[in-house]
């Protein structure tokens, strides 16, 4: 074990009080976290949170129109359209939005490698096919065209697509949720695997919380554009602190909660864009919301090893 250096190194990724306003109001309000090389970090909530904008502002996609407020640093500097394809890549949900209908996979590969390396036509093709046979692809799926391959073998080609220019960070919305859910655990481990092969961070964007509770280091809660709970996946899913992961974590079937939790599943909706007034935004829906909750939005501060933004987070004498 060495000390760490007495200046550390400006993190892979630094998102600092993002805010992304629309034409209905402030979609994502203050948005801040750190993203280490290599490390896997997922954002969930319930939809509407701002989880999409949040991974699409990262790499400069966000709605025509959207004020974006904040900073967004790679390597500490602002991400530049150059970028894209190159230290970022982007994962959709829906692998043919990624995927040219009318060219062969590997082609659609091979351009990418040579949109970005002066690399010759067979030296790029190989590194095409390198990238697939590494997703398990080999030459007749690499040859075929999108259509004639399966959704999951899709995804596959989108994660080597991702990959092929040896990006430092990965983001993917909702990357398996066109599959069944067999198959969405292999895609999914499959872009794990890939990523920490080839030494890229992954940004993960997922409702799946036991997907994130495997696969993720760390773990931000979003609720109404704001993180309310953000710390190590383990952490953050098995012994929750904030209201809201504990209601999100009981609303769902299967995950086995501590027997203390008495927090009933969710009931009432999010706030829409606009229409969040003082103080938190779970108040209307929390069952412990007091004056000061209503009066005053919380900060986020850190409690039991994650940063917590709630006034009576569980575990806090009262
Ligand atoms: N292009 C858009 N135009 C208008 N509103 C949008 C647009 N994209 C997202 N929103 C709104 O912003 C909020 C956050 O959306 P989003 O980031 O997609 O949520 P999530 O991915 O967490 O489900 C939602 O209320 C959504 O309706
Ligand atoms: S700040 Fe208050 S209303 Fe908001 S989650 Fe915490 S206890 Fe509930
Ligand atoms: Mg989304």
């Amino acid at each position: 074990m060495s000390l760490p250096p007495p200046e550390s190194p400006a993190p892979l990724l630094r998102v600092d009080g993002l805010r992304i306003g629309l034409a209905g109001g402030e979609a994502v309000r203050g948005v801040s976290f750190d993203l280490p090389a290599g490390e896997v970090f997922a954002l969930v909530g319930e939809s509407g949170a701002g989880k999409s904008l949040t991974a699409r502002a990262l790499l400069g996609m966000v709605p025509r129109g959207a004020a974006v407020h904040g900073r967004v640093l790679l390597d500490g500097r602002p991400v530049t359209p150059a970028d894209l394809g190159r230290r970022l890549a982007w994962i959709p949900q829906d692998a043919m939005s990624a995927l040219s209908p009318v060219h062969r996979v590997e082609d659609q590969l091979s351009f990418a490698v040579r949109a970005v390396a002066r690399a010759g036509r067979r030296e790029a093709l190989s590194a095409a096919r390198a990238a697939l046979s590494g997703v398990g692809l080999g030459r007749d799926a690499a040859g075929a065209f999108p259509h004639a391959l399966s959704g999951g073998m899709r995804q596959r080609a989108v994660i080597a697509m991702a990959l092929v220019n040896g990006p430092a960070l990965v983001v993917a919305d909702e990357p398996t949720t066109a599959l069944d859910p067999e198959r969405q655990e292999q895609v999914l481990t499959l872009l794990r695997e890939r990523c920490a092969a080839a030494g890229a961070a992954l940004l993960l964007v997922s409702h799946d919380l036991a997907a994130v509770r495997r696969h993720a280091d760390r773990v931000a809660v979003m609720y109404a554009g704001r993180i309310t709970e953000l710390g190590p996946a383990e952490a953050v899913l098995d012994r929750p602190v904030a209201p809201y992961t504990r209601g999100l974590l009981a609303s769902l079937p299967r995950t086995g909660l501590p027997r203390r939790s008495r927090l009933p599943v969710l009931a009432g909706v999010p706030p829409v864009p606009g229409t969040v007034g003082a103080g938190c935004s779970f108040a209307p829906r929390c069952p412990h919301a007091d004056d000061l909750c209503r009066g005053e939005e919380p900060a986020p501060r850190p409690v039991d090893g994650r940063a917590v933004a709630c006034h009576h987070p569980y575990g806090e004498a009262a």
